[in-house]
């Protein structure tokens, strides 16, 4: 898969390229992750790629010049399937798990724009870019973390980069559920022990308990997932036994009693 970024600073996009799931995706040649920097295209003889708004107000903006130099050549490198030319920005629709995965899935090209400054001339963004991706409501001095976040969680996707692919399945989110408790040795840790079950060697009840508990995480947690997507007739019955019937285990209550009562999937 082929992810191009447009950014004034592709060294920071290169540092991440050398650790972790990215870089083994790059390794054994399931992403390519290439920067372009838009000051490679700009007119001014000393690289500059911003300038003052139209209509005063603070901050400088990057000019749309340089920008759809860079980007056209990254869509031009490309050669085969056009690729997707996405501006992170706070005002994007949010990035989830599902543009992930759908990304990661077709291995769709991306050439993913980082602004910086006060961001983007709108008619840049109007020429030249298909969508815009936010990753949550919080505005970040440049666009390059987003790129890396997009970058890093599409590569633990791409097919044999993840050592265990069972690992990406059992993820938050991937059921529309969040992940169980994890536990490692030792089997006592300041006092704290592993609850029994998982010592059991009973695979059947060790795989019960894990997904009750990611039942009730997500219920007292993430209840919105549930409301999306309904409990099934078995997640409804475990909810009621926890919560319904007081269990030690969860004292919690769920937030949302529709959570109980609501149509199953
Ligand atoms: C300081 S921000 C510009 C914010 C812009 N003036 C606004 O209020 O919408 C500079 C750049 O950081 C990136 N950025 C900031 N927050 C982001 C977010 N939540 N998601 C994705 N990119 C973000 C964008 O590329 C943006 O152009």
């Amino acid at each position: 898969m082929q992810i191009s970024v447009v950014t004034l600073f592709p060294e920071l996009v290169s540092a991440g390229n050398r650790c972790g799931m990215v870089r083994a995706a790059i390794e054994k040649g399931r992403l390519t992750v290439a920067g372009y920097n838009p000051r490679d295209w700009s007119a001014d003889r000393n690289r500059r790629v911003d300038d003052r708004p139209f209509g005063g107000g603070p901050g400088m903006l990057l000019q749309p010049g340089p920008i759809s130099g860079a980007i056209d050549a990254a869509v031009d490198e490309d050669g085969g399937t056009r690729p997707l030319v996405v501006a992170l920005s706070p005002q994007g629709q949010r990035l989830d798990r599902h543009v992930i995965a759908d990304w990661a899935e077709r291995e769709q090209p991306l050439v993913l724009v980082c602004g910086r400054y006060e961001g983007f001339d709108q008619r840049l963004l109007d020429s030249r870019v298909d969508v815009e991706y936010s990753l949550g409501d919080l505005v970040l001095s440049g666009g390059e973390l987003a790129a890396m976040v997009v970058v890093d969680a599409i590569a633990r996707r791409l097919p044999d980069v993840v050592g265990d692919a069972q690992s990406v399945v059992e993820d938050s989110f991937e059921a529309d559920r969040l992940d169980h408790p994890h536990y490692t040795r030792p089997p006592e840790w300041e006092g704290r022990g592993v609850p029994a079950v998982l010592s059991s060697g009973d695979h059947r009840r060790i795989a019960e308990w894990r997904s009750e508990q990611a039942l009730m995480t997500t219920a007292r947690r993430r209840p919105d997932l549930f409301l999306q997507h309904g409990p099934t007739d078995n997640e409804r019955a475990a909810l009621e036994r926890h919560w319904l019937a007081g269990s030690n285990d969860n004292p919690g209550q769920p937030t949302d009693t529709r959570l109980i009562t609501g149509g199953g999937k």
